[in-house]
């Protein structure tokens, strides 16, 4: 949809590499940073990342590289797709290399823990004012792997500038992968972070062998509670009916490809979070943003339920059936009180 340019990566997890995968294929030079030497080495080798996304081949228009340096040099659009707690300190060994007319686009999905800041505020506090027009955030339901095979996809591109905004949609959107536009940065940071704690929230009930109508209350439940912690940052109501909002939410709550969802069947089985992240490769972001939205929701006044239940059995050792017991045993209120 746009001629190609120079994009680079930073990060190749599953969803850096999907994002490779697209933007090669649509004819763009991609630079993608890999933390591992061995997945440097085995892009560059075999067009494959044997770890995060093996059964991609990557075209030959994807670099892979370790060196930062060469990751921020002449691109049109950069792509940043660490995990979130990581980000910060990336971008303090990227800033100088930076060029302030570079859109800079956040895939990554979480909120900072101890600062609390959502990811385009982790970026104004590590690269100043100069980068702040160009910062972009892209969320929505998109699975590494069915973006990688070409399937049908539709996300949200949030920007506070309309010309970044227009810029990006038409650099990454292809026939397959649709891009929106919208300036509401907040909801669809706010939408995209927590949809992986209600996730975790659904695993949970899953493992204790609750049915659909446990899962679809859960969701709708989420939903709203996602809706008053982004409204009462500035979000509009809009973007939690849009992609980055409820569009997440069902993807992540009702598939098996959902690590989210695996930490919650996970913790019904009993076994702690310590345990789960140490046998798991892959970031479940879930975990962190619990604990962060768990206490940001408390500096606001915001009353999040199943996240705090979430964060309860995570950092507190309350069981899976406490928690779905101190969620149904809540005093009854209006489906629309705050
Ligand atoms: N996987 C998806 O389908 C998907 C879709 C949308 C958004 N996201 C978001 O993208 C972000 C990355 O997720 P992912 O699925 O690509 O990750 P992943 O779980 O597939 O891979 C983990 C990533 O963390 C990196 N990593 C681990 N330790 C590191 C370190 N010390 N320094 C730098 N990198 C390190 C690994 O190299 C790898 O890139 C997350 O915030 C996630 O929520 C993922």
């Amino acid at each position: 949809m746009t001629t190609a340019t120079n994009i680079g990566i930073l990060g190749a997890g599953s969803w850096g590499t999907a994002l490779a995968h697209l933007a090669g294929t649509a004819g763009h030079q991609v630079t993608l940073w890999a933390y591992e030497p061995e997945v440097v080495a085995s892009i560059n080798a075999t067009r494959r990342n044997p770890l995060y996304l093996p059964d991609s081949v990557l075209p030959t228009s994807v670099r892979a590289t370790a060196d930062l340096e060469e990751l921020a040099r002449d691109q049109a659009l950069l792509l940043c797709v660490v995990p979130a707690q990581l980000l910060r300190g990336y971008l303090g060994a990227l800033a100088p290399r930076l060029d302030t007319t570079t859109p800079l686009v956040i895939c990554s999905k979480g909120i900072e823990r101890k600062t609390l800041a959502t990811l385009d505020q982790v970026f104004d506090a590590a690269l100043g004012d100069a980068h702040r027009r160009q910062i972009a955030v892209l969320s929505g339901p998109s699975f590494a792997a069915e973006v990688a095979a070409g399937m049908p996809t539709n996300v949200t591109l949030a920007a506070r500038d309309p010309s970044v905004a227009r810029r990006v949609q038409t650099t990454l959107a292809t026939r397959a992968f649709r891009v929106y536009t919208t300036d509401d940065v907040v909801g669809v940071e706010i939408g995209g972070a927590l949809k992986n704690v209600i996730a975790i929230a659904i695993g949970a009930a899953d493992g204790l062998g609750f049915g659909h109508n446990t899962r679809a209350g859960i969701i709708t439940r989420g939903l709203a509670e996602i809706t008053r912690l982004a409204l009462s940052m500035g979000a509009k109501p809009e973007t939690m009916l849009g992609l980055a909002g409820v569009g997440d939410l069902i993807l992540t709550c009702t598939s098996d490809l959902s690590r989210n969802r695996q930490v919650g069947k996970l913790l019904a089985e009993g076994r702690s979070a310590p345990e789960i992240q140490r046998q798991m490769r892959m970031v479940a972001e879930g975990v962190p943003t619990a604990e962060s939205a768990h206490q940001l929701a408390i500096a606001r006044g915001v009353e999040l339920p199943i996240t705090e239940q979430v964060f309860r059995v995570l950092y507190e050792g309350q069981s899976v059936p406490a928690a779905m017991a101190a969620l149904q045993d809540r005093a009854l209120k209006d489906e629309w009180q705050a």
